[in-house]
């Protein structure tokens, strides 16, 4: 359904494309702050996180970010293209984390979302994530193994 291959420099400016387009009014409705490419960057260039981009045939869809904390994988960032959004896509992508997070014998998996962002909330609340914590307009939610 997707392939997956890890960051190239080319895919950098349409992983920008896609993430300013998803995220924008989102961040300005949670933060009331304006969207900077830079801090996606930062994000991009971190050596210490996992970044794999989406693939159909050759075109990106889409990527996730991942940074592997001891005891569970932190999603960092889960993106689609818009196009590409509601066809099942980000499911494939949550369980292909999922199942490497099993078969690293971790405990579970855990994301940050901004409070406004209802559409990605519902999302993961469907995928059996609950939510964990809340400080300001940052929901913590999480999936532990072997909990329903
Ligand atoms: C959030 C995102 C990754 C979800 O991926 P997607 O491809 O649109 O979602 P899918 O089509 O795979 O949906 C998977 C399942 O979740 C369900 N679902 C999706 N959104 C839902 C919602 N808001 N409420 C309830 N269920 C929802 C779907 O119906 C589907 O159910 P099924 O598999 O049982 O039939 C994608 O929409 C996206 O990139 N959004 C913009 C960026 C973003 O907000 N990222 C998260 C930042 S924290």
């Amino acid at each position: 359904m997707l392939d997956f291959t890890s960051l190239r420099r080319s895919d950098i400016p349409e992983l920008v494309r896609i993430t300013r387009e998803n995220m924008a009014q989102i961040i300005l409705s949670a933060w009331g702050v304006e969207w900077r490419d830079e801090t996606l960057l930062e994000t991009l260039m971190d050596a210490n996180l996992l970044i794999e981009v989406a693939l159909e045939g050759q075109k990106v869809v889409g990527y996730h970010v991942l940074d592997q904390m001891e005891d569970y994988i932190f999603i960092v960032s889960i993106q689609l293209e818009k196009q590409h959004q509601g066809k099942g896509l980000g499911r494939f992508m949550m369980e292909r984390v999922e199942e490497s997070a099993i078969r690293s014998g971790l405990e579970g998996v855990e994301l940050c979302v901004q409070s406004t962002n209802e559409q990605a909330i519902g999302f993961y609340r469907h995928l059996g994530y609950r939510l964990a914590s809340r400080r300001r307009n940052n929901l913590t939610m999480r999936k532990q193994f072997g909990l329903k």
